[in-house]
């Protein structure tokens, strides 16, 4: 094992200080070479104290970094700051990545949103893509998007007792605010999902409110720090019982339960069209349908959708 990782699971071991003796006794490498090590881990990011009794790592309860993921940390790819987690999960999953892999950035310089919209992506946000190796046939893909905002609303009303509610296809909403947003991207085999990316985009502690009017965070909505892990570790717990049991019956019914979309007068934008009418339905793949205003019924599968 890499020197590093052998002095970080040391470390990660305790809560107290570990004298550089200790280490280099474990280790049988000089205190110098110890000291050399620490230098490398703590420039790569890795919050280690460094006193005259010793070395410390410390434990902040917000930090990504994946060491802090204990039996995932394998599987987490953190960065403090990327273009958008999106496009390095993809590289990750064409190489043939494990399911349940993770990227996540304090900060993404070129963060995608749906309809190639960009999303605002500052420090304190939670950004982070899952790549996920389902097996369902592609036309269940929808439904997986709709799972992952369902797990995400309702460990948000858990965890903090706030109001989150699904707006098609998988927005989420406090007190009519969007405070998580979804995009995914998805490769075939035939018409099998090899992997579907789902990039998850929360405002946390970060304040989209000045930019982005609609938009509301976990931190206004507590008036408090929210330390981002527990969100994370949580999702990633539930989401993946989720996909080992996948059932698209109960992510319908589910979704119908937690929406606020149905029944509501609604405007949908696809990429080459706009339909107006009223919400009255989820389709067995997750697409909406609209009762136009002539009476027809017209099922929108990719789109943004807008309350009237
Ligand atoms: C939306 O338009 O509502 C979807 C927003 C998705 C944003 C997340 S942030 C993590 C991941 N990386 C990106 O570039 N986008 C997604």
């Amino acid at each position: 094992m890499d020197p590093k990782q052998k002095i970080l699971n040391i470390l990660d071991q305790t809560d107290r200080v570990v004298s550089g003796e200790m280490l280099s006794s474990e280790l049988g490498i000089s205190r110098v070479a110890i000291w050399k090590h620490i230098k490398g881990l703590v420039r790569s990011g890795i919050p280690i104290a460094a006193s005259p009794k010793g070395y410390l790592l410390t434990r902040d309860p917000d930090s990504l970094l994946s060491l802090e993921f204990d039996s995932r940390q394998d599987r987490i790819h953190s960065f403090p700051e990327i273009p958008s987690t999106m496009d390095a999960a993809m590289r990750l999953a064409r190489k043939g990545c494990p399911d349940f892999t993770v990227v996540v950035a304090e900060r993404q310089t070129h963060g995608r949103g749906r309809m190639q919209r960009t999303w605002l992506s500052t420090d304190g946000g939670l950004y982070f893509t899952v790549v996920v190796r389902p097996d369902i046939p592609m036309l269940q893909a929808g439904l997986v998007n709709l799972a992952a905002a369902i797990d995400m609303a309702a460990l948000l009303r858990t965890m903090y007792q706030v109001d989150a509610c699904l707006k098609w296809p998988n927005d989420i909403l406090v007190n009519q605010h969007k405070i998580c947003g979804i995009l995914s991207q998805m490769e075939a085999e035939g018409e099998q999902v090899s992997h579907m990316n789902i990039g998850v985009g929360l405002n946390v502690n970060n304040s989209p409110e000045k930019e982005e009017p609609t938009a509301i965070s976990l931190k206004t909505l507590l008036s408090r720090f929210v330390p981002r892990r527990e969100i994370l570790v949580a999702f990633l717990d539930v989401f993946e019982k989720r996909i080992s049991t996948f059932d698209p019956h109960v992510v319908i019914d589910q979704w119908k339960a937690g929406n606020v979309t149905l029944g509501q007068k609604v405007r949908v934008l696809t990429v080459k069209d706009m339909l107006e009418g009223t919400a009255v339905d989820v389709d067995t793949h997750g697409g909406l349908v609209l009762q136009l205003d002539d009476g027809t019924r017209q099922t929108v599968v990719y789109g943004d959708c807008f309350h009237w």
